[in-house]
């Protein structure tokens, strides 16, 4: 049995920099090594291993353990080889396993004679004579002989007891246990075969073993077929936990890590297809939506895993599905690549009418996670209405909250909200008007204009001076006005207090020479704001682009609250044609309000910590 001292022993008795440098070039910096890191693709180190503490950390992509964790993450060791190849080289001995562990270990390996047996009848069935029809299915899907013997194609007769009688040697319990026979629920009538009549496929855990299997029908029009579904996979066992498996892993990781890319596909006929046409890195899930635990295994193996999906509404569904699932777990170095594949063509198909070029053009250009948000959210609704458009920009707002990684956070909202607002309020057309001149129809709208303006603002209640902030902000960044423009307005139109100041900045930002960037408040200064020094945007050391992101979450913050009060009118309103979208809806939009205070908090946080680290 391990206990949490004994792993402490061991670790204190391995050297970890010595572990880790017989793959990794390490270098001393300080009492610590220094390398770029093995988990992701970088140019300067920021892979960093501490032998006092026993821990690597890496500051670029956040990959985190000690020795053992090394091995199981990098070398690819599963726990308990980590754990007794560290003990040898210290000298330690591996204490006797739990006996309960022990045991299950031990069933485990029970059922996986099992389900080896299995596999190898169902080969064996395919050759004999009954497996003639299934022979044919193989050869009108052009799946050649090499590819069914890869796959271990193999075939299940139609018959009720005769994989008991094959695998006559193990006990009745065991077959059930393992998934390949039922036993009837009332007890009373007779076992029969799981699989009868299909074409099978093995499941490997990713160290190869046979732990389940999928079986298609051999109907062709599986419309007809009445009773049996189209693909019948084995039932959860103590081998197999879909949720924890990916079909074809142990095949694609080793080509994944050489090609540096892994594909994720809907079915177990793709990844066979795109194996034939020499894509090799494609893995499925079985029938199910990705679960987090595959997400992570496919980042074990590329920073970027590509999903594919159909291009017919349900694959819109499954692909908003796995992008939600995915945001919370989003870090740098890891994100997804979105192919979308022409509607009604799965990659099998695909490769078949088009040839493998087609695929690898696809492969070639995925999606960037972040536009293919966009892009589905905005295809799911109709948007004629004001309060469709608000209900679009809730539920991307949705989910950016979701995203944990800060930073991350911060630029989706950002990516976004930029996209909502050019799609929001497109440009309306403009006066003629040249760069550098001045308009002449305008009043001359100055910057003192701004600062006479501000002034009364700031004199307001928290949000004016809260908005008199974040103008005077843009007032001292003003290349960054254009990119708020349109949040910009949309709050002026809807609070009368900030739509003078705004006004007067978008004036001024538009008489600005193209040459633009000095800060309009250089010459005239800018009134004395309530708590100017809390905004790190309004101090002189600011770095540009701290103050850029600063900034953008500032607006951001601003102009959320009204539209989802706008939001929340219009469902309210809704009530009556719709009382239950609308009483889900609004709880929807309540919770938005309470992380949206929850985010001026955490804004009001930093704000402090920049004031506090001035004063000292
Ligand atoms: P599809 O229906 O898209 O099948 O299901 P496919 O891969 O194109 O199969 P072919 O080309 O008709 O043979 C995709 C995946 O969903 C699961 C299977 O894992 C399948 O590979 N599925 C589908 C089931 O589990 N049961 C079903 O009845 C159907
Ligand atoms: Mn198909």
């Amino acid at each position: 049995m391990l206990t949490p001292q004994w792993l402490d022993a061991l670790r204190a008795r391995i050297t970890l920099s010595a572990v880790i440098g017989r793959s990794v070039r390490l270098q001393k910096a300080g009492r610590e090594f220094r390398a770029c890191c093995p988990f992701h693709d970088e140019k300067s180190p920021s892979f960093y291993v501490n032998d006092a503490k026993g821990f690597y950390h890496c500051f670029g992509c956040q990959a985190h353990g000690d020795a053992i964790r090394w091995l199981t993450d990098h070398q690819g060791l599963a726990f308990m080889d980590a754990v007794k190849e560290l003990a040898a080289e210290a000298g330690m001995e591996v204490p006797a396993p739990d006996p309960r562990a022990a045991k299950q270990a031990e069933k485990r390996a029970g059922l996986t004679d099992v389900t080896e047996a299995a596999q190898a009848w169902f080969v064996d069935r395919l050759r004999s004579a009954d497996g003639a029809e299934a022979r044919a299915y193989l050869q009108r899907r052009r799946i050649s002989d090499a590819t069914a013997r890869e796959f271990g194609f193999g075939f299940a007769p139609d018959e009720r007891q005769a994989m008991k009688t094959a695998l006559a040697r193990f006990d009745e319990a065991l077959l059930v246990e393992a998934g390949m026979r039922i036993a009837p629920k009332d007890g009373g009538k007779e076992h029969y075969d799981r699989f009868r009549g299909r074409l099978m496929l093995p499941i490997h855990n990713a160290r190869g073993q046979v732990i389940a299997f999928g079986g298609r029908t051999l109907a062709k029009d599986v419309a007809k077929t009445g009773g049996g579904a189209k693909y019948l996979n084995s039932p959860d066992t103590p081998l197999f936990d879909k949720g924890r498996t990916l079909y074809n892993l142990h095949r694609a990781a080793p080509a994944a890590r050489k090609s540096g890319r892994i594909v994720v596909v809907e079915g177990y006929m793709d990844v066979i297809a795109l194996a034939q046409a020499g894509i090799a890195e494609a893995v499925a899930p079985m029938g199910t939506a990705l679960t987090e635990h595959q997400l992570e295994l496919l980042w074990r193996q590329v920073e970027r895993p590509i999903l594919c999906f159909d291009g017919d509404a349900a694959g819109q569904r499954a692909a908003l599905k796995a992008i939600a699932r995915a945001l919370p777990l989003l870090r740098p170095g890891h994100t997804l690549g979105i192919v979308r594949l022409p509607a009604g063509l799965d990659p099998d198909d695909l490769v078949r009418q088009h040839g493998a070029k087609a695929m690898e053009a696809l492969l070639d250009n995925p999606q960037p996670l972040a536009d293919a948000l966009w892009q589905f959210e905005q295809a799911a609704t109709p948007l004629a209405t004001p309060e469709d458009k608000a209900g679009l920009k809730a539920r991307l707002l949705e989910h950016v909250e979701t995203i944990q990684h800060p930073d991350i956070r911060v630029l989706y909202r950002r990516e976004l909200l930029e996209r909502f607002s050019a799609f929001a309020f497109p440009p309306r057309p403009q006066r003629e008007w040249k760069p550098g001149q001045r308009r002449a129809d305008l009043p001359q709208r100055s910057a003192p204009e701004i600062t006479a303006k501000l002034q009364r603002l700031a004199q307001g209640g928290a949000r004016d001076a809260f908005a008199a902030a974040v103008i005077a902000g843009l007032a001292r960044h003003p290349d960054e006005i254009s990119r708020h423009e349109e949040a910009l307005v949309e709050l002026a139109r809807s609070d009368p207090n900030v739509a003078p100041a705004i006004d007067a900045l978008i004036a001024v930002s538009e008489s600005l020479d193209s040459r633009g960037g000095s800060p309009i408040s250089a010459p005239i200064g800018l009134p004395a704001l309530p708590d100017r020094n809390h905004y790190a945007f309004l101090h002189e050391g600011t770095s540009p682009d701290q103050a850029r992101e600063d900034l953008a979450e500032a607006v951001s913050l601003l102009v959320e609250r009204p539209a989802l009060e706008a939001a929340l009118a219009a469902a309210t309103l809704r009530f009556e044609h719709d009382p239950e979208g609308s009483i889900a809806e609004q709880g929807r939009l309540r919770e938005r309000m309470l992380s949206l205070d929850a985010r001026l908090k955490r804004f009001g946080r930093r704000k402090a910590a920049a004031h506090g680290s001035r004063e000292h």
